[in-house]
């Protein structure tokens, strides 16, 4: 089974981006360990990290008949982006959404997404963890059979 982690605006700078908000793990970091975890699972991971909206709606679309799942930190297009939120829910595939930081804790401006009323459900608050729960999240539903 094939899985995409895609990384949104802002988290190529992770690792030096507000540390004391995000961490020192540097994005190279959490793919690595997306890649030996999602393996150690039976998956085929690939990552991609995009600035731009249209592009990360690009790569939703292209996940469609390649990839089993998704893992979408889509930083802060989460809280304005209808156009991401309606792209997952135009390809039938799993999207389990993930943050680093514990958006609901924050301010209230990150308490909304957009991502969470298309996606399985939502990881957030536990760092660079946040992407290996979010591993487990996929294959457990996976299993399941879920769409
Ligand atoms: C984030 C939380 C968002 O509010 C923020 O805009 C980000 C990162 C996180 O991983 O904690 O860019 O998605």
């Amino acid at each position: 089974q094939k899985a995409l982690i895609l990384n949104g605006p802002n988290l190529n700078l992770l690792g030096t981006r507000q540390p004391e908000v995000y961490g020192s793990t540097t994005l190279k970091m959490v793919e690595d360990l997306c890649q030996s975890h999602g393996a150690s699972l039976g998956f085929d991971v690939s990552c991609l990290q995009s600035n731009h909206e249209g592009a990360l709606i690009d790569a939703i679309h292209a996940a469609k008949g390649v990839h089993d799942g998704i893992v979408l930190n889509a930083g802060a297009y989460t809280h304005t982006s209808i156009a991401l939120m309606d792209a997952i829910a135009s390809v039938e595939l799993p999207v389990i959404e993930v943050h680093l930081s514990n958006i609901h804790a924050r301010e209230a401006f990150r308490h909304k997404s957009y991502i969470s009323k298309v996606a399985v459900g939502q990881i957030s608050g536990f760092g660079a963890q946040s992407y290996v729960l979010a591993l487990d999240a996929l294959s457990a539903h996976l299993k399941r059979g879920g769409v």
